[in-house]
This record gives C-alpha cells, structure tokens and sequence, in this order.
C-alpha cells in the first residue's frame, strides 16, 4: 500500500509487503529511538493524541514517537471536557482537529468511531482502539516482537504456534492480531478462553479460510502445550454490562512460574499487550515469571516507539528525510490530505 497520507485504522489493509515495509522502517529508527542520532524532521509537526478511553502505554508511545522524530503533540484526553460532550458529531470534531493537525492519532470507548473520525478528517488518522474491534499499531508492534523473539529461536511467524489466552471475545488487541497473522503462512492457533469470552466467530473463519489451524481449549494447562508463543490477555472488564458479571471471570486463568515449568516447552515466549492485571484476585499473568528471560513484555513497550516512529515516518512521507536534519530540512505540510 501506499502509505503517505493514509487513515491507518484496521489491519485489514496491512498485506505482508507492508508489514514487511513498515517493520524495516521501524529498524530504521532504533538510534533515534535510543538516542544515540537525533532527527528534527518533523519540526514543525502537530500530533493530535486524543484518547477517549484510558490508556498509559498506547497515548504516551505515540506522544514519545512523534517528540522522537521533532514533532510536536497536543493531548486531548476527556471526552467530558471536549466539544462531543456538547453533542459535536465526531465528523464535525474531525473538520476541526484536523485543521489544527498534520496527524492524529485517536483511541474511542466505540467500534467504528475512529473509521467514522477519520472520514471527514483532512489529516491522516490512526486507530489507537476503538471499542472491541481493532488496535492495529498493537498488532503490528507485537508481530515485530514476535519476529524478533523467534528469530534468536531459529523460527520464523510461518509455522508459528501460538496460544492466545483470557478474554478473546472483548480483547481489540487479540482481535488485530489474529486477523494480521493471518497473512503468514501455516499458523497454529490455540484459543484459550472461557466458553462466555471466546473469539468472534468470523476471526476464527477468516483465520480458517486461510488454511490456518485453529483448536479452541477451555483448560489452560492443554491450551499452554506445544506452542511458541503465549499471548496472554486481561478481562476486560470495562466492557461487561456489571462489575458482577465480570467479576466472574477474575482470576479463571493464572500462567505463573509453576504452571509454565509444568505444561510450556522450553522458552517458549511469553507476552502481553499490557496492562497486566496484578491484583491478588486476577494475576493472569504472575510477577513471579518477571525473571523469567523469555517474558517479552517489556520487549513489546519498547518496541511499540519503534513501530509508531515508523507508521509516522511512512504516513507523513519523511522516511527518506530522517537522515538529512544535520542539512536543515525539515517537515512541511505539502502531503496533507485535501
Ligand atoms: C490493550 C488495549 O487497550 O486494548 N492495551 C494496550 O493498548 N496496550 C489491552 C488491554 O487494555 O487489556
């Protein structure tokens, strides 16, 4: 895909060339990102952040992302105190942000909301969330953590085995990042989930139509067996219609130290979109594994500035303008949208 001026807002619009793309460009900024070279290119540039739903790692990446590459960033982060609160419809909201902004980057409570957003936005827009559907910058940064970690394994996403684990009916992140594996080849895929909290049922046949093999468990000591990777979820329990309700759930599944010595391979990677929910009655996934060298979490943070540079980079059209700071050019507004 061309990406310059492009909406990013599902990973339905990813093929493996540009994940493939937008992986070597994320490559590309590993100095910038540890600092070791410093780009201005985006001098200039205004991020709109606004995330209407909370979020710590997500909203401040993106921020991190843009300062890293010169940019400015704008934070809008209650919807109580923006103008939907007056009844703005989102695509008048849109008109306007995107008047002030060369990008936005927008997390919604809602499924379809940023899509809708972005349809009257003159800036490109990316979906930081919206409701249970998508997280597809999520999805992308986890896939590259996954290559990262298989490949010191001498394994590749084809032939990938992997569980994923929690609340897959709810989980956006697990929703992307299904739906982008898809697009390998031969993967394994072991759905762990209480029955009430399994996927919907069009990722499993999008998955199957791609001659992928999937296995649903309800057990979590069969569901961890002969895999790569563990892709372990929260309950998201702001999306049930009670605190009862989801309280039911709590604490169903616990990965720790003990059961992955008992049931996993040996290294077999553990990860987690975080946040992880570390109170006594949930632990889904035990502090005890922090020592554990094959935990990936944090792998996956740091990553995420990497995959978020490169979304900027390639949506603004300044991958090949990073280098040249040191000759004065900097970013302008020519590649807007119209
Ligand atoms: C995820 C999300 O918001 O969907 N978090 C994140 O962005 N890293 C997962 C979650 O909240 O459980």
């Amino acid at each position: 895909m061309d990406f310059v001026g492009e909406h990013i807002l599902s990973v339905d619009q990813f093929e493996r060339t540009d994940i493939d793309q937008v992986f070597r460009v994320a490559d590309m900024m590993e100095p910038y990102a540890h600092r070791v070279k410093v780009t201005r290119v985006l001098q200039g540039a205004i991020l709109s952040n606004m995330f209407f739903e909370p979020s710590t790692r997500t909203r401040v990446s993106f921020g991190c992302a843009f300062n890293l590459l010169g940019g400015d960033v704008r934070e809008t982060t209650d919807m109580g105190s923006s103008a939907i609160a007056k009844g703005e419809s989102l695509q008048d909201f849109a008109r306007v942000i995107s008047g002030y902004s060369d990008v936005i980057a927008m997390r919604h409570p809602d499924e379809g909301s940023v899509a809708e957003f972005a349809s009257a936005s003159r800036a490109p827009v990316i979906n930081g969330g919206d409701g249970t559907n998508e997280h597809p910058s999520q999805a992308l940064l986890d896939l590259y953590t996954m290559q990262k970690e298989l490949w010191s394994r001498r394994k590749t996403i084809d032939g990938l085995r992997i569980a994923v684990i929690g609340d897959l009916k709810y989980g956006r992140a697990v929703h992307s990042l299904l739906k982008l594996l898809a697009v390998f080849d031969a993967v394994n895929v072991h759905l762990v989930a209480p029955p009430d909290l399994s996927i919907p049922m069009d990722i499993v046949e999008f998955l199957q139509s791609r001659g992928h093999s999937v296995t649903t468990f309800d057990r979590l000591e069969e569901g961890i067996q002969s895999v790569d990777i563990l892709y372990v979820t929260r309950t998201q329990e702001e999306r049930f219609s009670s605190q009862q309700e989801a309280d039911r759930y709590r604490g169903l599944f616990r990965l720790n130290q003990t059961v992955y010595t008992k049931h996993c391979e040996p290294n077999t990677v553990i990860m987690h979109p975080l946040p992880r929910d570390s109170r006594r009655s949930a632990q889904e996934l035990s502090e005890d594994l922090d020592s554990n060298p094959n935990l990936a979490i944090f792998r996956q943070t740091d990553n995420g500035i990497l995959i978020r540079m490169a979304l900027f980079a390639l949506v603004l059209d300044i991958v090949d303008r990073v280098d040249d700071y040191a000759a004065g050019v900097t970013w302008n507004t020519r590649k807007r949208r119209s």
